[in-house]
């Protein structure tokens, strides 16, 4: 997108929007309003050359972040590693998942079933797991599994790239575990999944920690909490339930957002980028940048940068080192044309207040929020 050459003063910012408290470590009970209504589908051109989905191939960058390739089936006995439990604990998920029995759930890129098949247990024989993959090679090795478990409460289905085939308004809840990075066509993806959920269905993510150097798994492979946000709520999906108890996995449950609400995304922008920013982590930074921003805002300082120095810029720039102080607010201040200035405000006498700097977050050329300049 082209960069903002100047900066608007604040007085061109009219009406605040809203504010709200942010805790920037942990917001496992902040609910999201969200931005679409429930079952409505974000728009998907037809032409491939608008719309990356509309190709087989897909996508290789969504909202900034690189799209890793599907693991081949010739690597699934990896998926049952003697390791793997110590390394991802499925028991403790699966009871942080809290599946009753009777009902009906899909684990979706099943794999050979690490997951699936516990599931199945779970529900029970009132239940079903719809196993749903991509390789059929993946689905046969489940079946010999589930035969040799005498489990019969499986529904497999071949999906393809951009359509889990599931049945309209069949599921409870539908897990992915160390897949979602893996989807090429994530927006069509998701749309079937909103018209698949039951009423308070929810879909659950777990992807390996992006913030936590220490897991010793590929970027590509992994995400971040505050980008897993912001792809789910550009998708109409709020969060409503999340857990850091892992290893070395992050679990994230969201429901289908209840309502239209445009700020919204602007306010996840907003709060995933502070937060990423007080990690000090360009990799996380990143996202959320325009390919240039502007820095500073002052005459001299307008020059273009690449948005990799620019993270590391705004870093240095913004000083914000958690912890944020509880009381730490986001204001958001809209413009009326698809743009809002977002800053830091809150408990008075705090050092970080005294920075009020503010971002600019709009719209670009594709209808992704962005964050376009910095002063
Ligand atoms: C890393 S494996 C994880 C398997 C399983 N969830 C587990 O935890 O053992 C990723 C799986 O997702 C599947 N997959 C990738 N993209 C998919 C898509 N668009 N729809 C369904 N499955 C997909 C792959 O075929 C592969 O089996």
């Amino acid at each position: 997108m082209t960069p903002m050459k100047r900066a608007p003063s604040r007085t061109q910012w009219t009406g605040i929007v809203f504010c709200m408290t942010v805790v920037f470590a942990a917001s496992a009970s902040t609910a999201f309003a969200g931005s679409f209504a429930q079952g409505e589908a974000p728009a998907v051109a037809d032409d491939a050359t608008v719309d990356p989905e509309a190709k087989p191939e897909g996508r290789d960058v969504y909202l900034g972040r690189d799209v890793a390739k599907t693991m081949h089936w010739r690597g699934a006995k990896w998926l049952l590693r003697e390791t793997r439990e110590n390394e991802e604990n499925g028991e403790l998920l699966r009871e942080w998942l809290d599946v009753l029995p009777g009902k009906a759930v899909c684990d979706l890129g099943c794999g050979n079933g690490y997951h699936t098949l516990p599931l199945a247990e779970a529900v029970g024989p009132k239940g079903k797991v719809f196993a749903v993959d991509l390789q059929p090679k993946m689905l046969e090795f489940l079946s010999e599994r589930a035969e040799e478990m005498n489990i019969n409460n499986l529904v497999p289905i071949e999906c393809t790239v951009d359509d889990p085939r599931l049945p309209v308004d069949s599921t409870d809840m539908v897990l992915m575990v160390d897949v979602y990075h893996e989807l090429s066509h994530p927006v069509r993806v998701l749309g079937h999944l909103r018209k698949a959920l039951k009423k308070g269905g929810v879909v659950v993510l777990v992807e390996f920690r992006t913030e936590d150097r220490g897991v010793p798994i590929k970027i590509r492979h992994k995400m971040s909490k505050a980008q897993v946000i912001r792809e789910m709520a550009a998708n109409g999906f709020r969060l409503v339930k999340e857990t850091d108890s892992l290893p070395w996995q992050h679990a994230m449950a969201f429901g289908v957002a209840p309502a239209v609400d445009e700020a919204h995304e602007a306010r996840e922008l907003a709060q995933g980028f502070l937060a990423a920013m007080a990690g000090d982590d360009p990799r996380i930074v990143l996202p959320y940048l325009a390919k240039t921003v502007e820095v500073g805002g002052a005459k001299d300082k307008t020059e273009e940068q690449p948005a990799r120095e620019l993270a590391v810029a705004i870093g240095k720039a913004m000083k914000i080192k958690p912890p944020i102080p509880k009381r730490t607010m986001i204001v958001l201040e809209a413009d009326g044309k698809d743009r809002w200035a977002a800053y830091l405000t809150g408990p008075p006498n705090l050092e970080v207040m005294e920075q009020r700097k503010r971002l600019r977050i709009e719209k670009d050329s594709e209808g992704r929020y962005v964050v376009s300049a910095w002063w």
